[in-house]
């Protein structure tokens, strides 16, 4: 056993080095929208304890990784999440996806216990739409928007607003969702994301290319970003991102990422379900060697034709 170096980075067998670590904290859910993955749908056992987080993310510290974001199902169910940013090793960015129906209560308290900012899940600006599309009750959108409103207040920016675009069902709303974005003068980016085939969602299938050729129309300006190659778009002065995960050797070449499930399994890529590595239960000394078992796993899910 070789514990890791301050300069041992995490590099995979395709030269991508693990600068960020994407953790459920939870599987559990307050909503259930129609096109959810559930983060793979791979059933997990049980959750992490504050201690296992803590010791997890103290080893991908060790390896370099300085980003994190927590996903779940919903992360603020979890009561502990202050704890769990406090005991975090000092990382660049912590960051958090959520569906922001609990947030105004705690945006602060997230705050100072050490988030960055958040990503809210936001797939329509019509409550009845949004009723639709996350089958809960009503008054629920009301406390989403609150929760937005509450993210910027306390600087949990920027905000991204997570949009997944859905055939006849919310394609016609990225304008209305634009000029909503606006109104937080920069603090509020839309981010689009292209639907990933899990389950029975193929009727919601949207044509991307022609979505992203609208943007680049109307845009005054285009940038990639590096991760994931992320075409990001500048229109009077919203910023929107475009996510496409499918079919794309880019945002495959260029994932940084690890995921850890919420049971502690470390997961090198979402699309896979028979390579994690459980780590819940090993000390601090094993999990090293479990990291560099895991990165080694990781191979593009969408891989370019000379690579095969
Ligand atoms: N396709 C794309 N993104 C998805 N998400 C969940 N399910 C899917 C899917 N099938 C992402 C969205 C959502 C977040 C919670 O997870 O970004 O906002």
């Amino acid at each position: 056993m070789i514990t890791p170096h301050r300069t041992e980075f995490l590099t995979d067998s395709y030269g991508r080095t693990i600068k960020s670590l994407r953790m459920s904290i939870t599987d559990r859910c307050n909503l259930n929208c129609i096109y959810c993955h559930n983060e793979g749908s791979i059933g997990t056992t049980g959750e992490m304890s504050v201690e296992t987080i803590s010791n997890i993310m103290h080893v991908a510290a060790g390896f370099g990784v300085n980003r994190l974001k927590i996903s779940g199902g919903e992360p603020l169910l979890r009561k502990d999440l202050e704890d769990i940013l406090v005991s975090l090793p000092p990382f660049k960015d912590v960051s958090m996806t959520t569906n922001g129906v609990l947030l105004r209560e705690r945006a602060q308290s997230l705050k100072d216990a050490g988030l960055n900012r958040v990503n809210i899940s936001l797939d329509s600006l019509n409550e009845g739409n949004y009723r639709h599309i996350t089958k809960c009750k009503g008054g629920i959108f009301g406390k989403v928007i609150d929760g937005i409103r509450a993210a910027v207040d306390v600087g949990l920016t920027p905000v991204k607003l997570n949009m997944v675009l859905l055939k006849d069902v919310n394609e016609f709303e990225v304008e209305d969702m634009l000029s909503f974005a606006r109104e937080f003068h920069g603090d509020v980016i839309l981010q689009l994301i292209q639907l990933m085939d899990f389950g029975d969602v193929a009727c919601y299938h949207v044509d991307v290319d022609e979505v992203e050729r609208e943007l680049e129309l109307k845009a005054g300006c285009v940038q990639v970003r590096e991760l994931h190659h992320r075409k990001k778009y500048l229109i009077d002065g919203a910023e929107i991102e475009f996510v496409r995960p499918v079919d794309n050797t880019e945002f495959c070449a260029n994932c940084n990422r690890l995921r850890v499930t919420a049971d502690g399994k470390l997961r090198p890529c979402l699309l896979v379900n028979d390579n994690l590595v459980d780590v819940s239960h090993a000390s601090v000394e094993e999990m090293s060697d479990l990291f560099r078992l895991a990165v080694s796993r990781r191979v593009p899910f969408y891989r370019k034709l000379k690579e095969i």
